[in-house]
């Protein structure tokens, strides 16, 4: 590639000049590159206006969830709230991304109880009264994806499934806190897995966060573990990805199911996931979803 000069237009489409555009942050991630930093492509930067689309795309997916928030009950079936979560997507415009992606047959994913993540609706899997359950939706409005998913608490349920449920949103609560322009992105998982360890939980090393945007998984890959001694990769403003730590009761450990999606805890013990997307800004983030 070719070496911009101040004055040539930026790289970024802007039509500013080079200078007065991302000149200034180049130099910075130049710094930090030298500091032995892993600098991602630029392709993964979002400007303010797909920003902005993304925005829309998260907001109609917390729509999305809230719709769940008021149909999920004991004795509907799993199949069901997909089929609501599908009709509620189409009627707003948008696509459920999950439908079809990489051959999945359903519109979200519903995770209940030992079921990691991943969960495949069906009209079989009846909510019951005391499980705790995830569902994780993804919607595509106007090519842009917004990604993230909540636990609901059905009837009585147990103390230890409702302190595993408040930890795990607690652990995406403490990764988003680490989440600042020019920061690690290592400082997530350094963070949130011995706050999971403090808790008597583990946290699942099978499955991470990813970059999102135009594409619903993309670089970077964000860890939900400790990696103390890896600088590894700079956040930097206009990156897009997903937290999403999924918190065990007890092993770390998942087996994947035969069904080629269902992961589930190694030991049968429950797990708990919470999830957002979210831009890193000049000042720390913002929540898309
Ligand atoms: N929404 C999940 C995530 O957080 C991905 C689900 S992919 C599917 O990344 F195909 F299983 F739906
Ligand atoms: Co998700
Ligand atoms: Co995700």
């Amino acid at each position: 590639m070719q070496k911009l000069e101040p004055n040539d237009p930026c790289w970024c489409g802007s039509g500013k000049k080079y200078k007065k555009c991302h000149w200034l942050q180049d130099c910075e991630l130049d710094k930090y590159r030298r500091e032995g930093f892993r600098i991602l492509p630029r392709t993964i930067l979002y400007s303010a206006e797909e920003i902005e689309k993304i925005r829309a795309a998260g907001a109609l997916n917390h729509a999305v969830l809230d719709m769940v928030q008021s149909e999920i009950k004991e004795g509907v079936s799993t199949e069901h709230l997909d089929n609501l979560v599908r009709e509620f997507t189409y009627d707003h415009h948008a696509i459920p991304a999950c439908l079809n992606y990489e051959g999945f047959p359903k519109s979200c994913c519903i995770s209940i109880n030992e079921v990691v993540c991943h969960g495949i609706p069906s009209p079989d899997k009846i909510i019951k009264d005391g499980d705790i359950v995830n569902v994780d939706c993804t919607t595509i409005l106007d090519g842009y994806f917004g990604d993230s998913s909540r636990m609901y608490c059905i009837g009585n349920v147990a103390p230890n499934a409702q302190k595993l449920v408040d930890v795990a949103k607690e652990c995406l609560e403490i990764g988003l806190k680490q989440v600042k322009p020019y920061g690690r992105l290592n400082d997530i998982g350094d963070a949130i897995e011995p706050y999971a360890n403090d808790n008597g939980f583990s946290i699942v090393r099978d499955l991470c966060g990813h970059g999102i945007g135009k594409k619903f998984h993309d670089e970077p890959e964000v860890v939900h573990y400790a990696q103390p001694r890896q600088r590894g990769v700079l956040m930097v403003p206009g990156m897009v990805f997903t937290i999403e730590p999924m918190v065990n009761e007890g092993t770390w450990k998942c087996k994947f199911l035969k069904d080629g999606w269902t992961v589930i805890t190694a030991d049968k013990k429950l797990s708990a996931q919470w999830e957002h997307t979210l831009v890193v800004t000049e000042n720390g983030y913002e929540i898309l979803t």
